[in-house]
């Protein structure tokens, strides 16, 4: 199971983390895949200036916008398993 979490504090909601967490929701209904992802939103993971901040299990991926979202759901959260 992928553990997504995003960013929610002020500066990456300035930077547009609700599209990004809309974006993943969409591909994770999309490719019904909700069983097998744990996504929650979080406050500040201390990297501010570099926003949209998301983690990926134990990986930390900044300047995240919702056009960049589904090339990282593909690689991150399908493992390159295009469908
Ligand atoms: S507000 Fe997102 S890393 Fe600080």
């Amino acid at each position: 199971m992928a553990k997504i979490s995003i960013c929610v504090g002020s500066a990456c909601h300035l930077r547009g983390a609700h599209g990004v967490l809309d974006a993943f929701i969409a591909l994770i209904a999309k490719y019904n895949v909700g069983s097998e992802v744990d996504m929650a939103g979080n406050f500040c993971h201390g990297r501010c200036t570099e926003g949209v901040v998301i983690k990926i299990d134990d990986e930390i991926i900044t300047n995240v916008s919702k056009d960049k979202v589904y090339d990282i759901f593909i690689e991150k959260v399908l493992k390159g398993n295009r469908p």
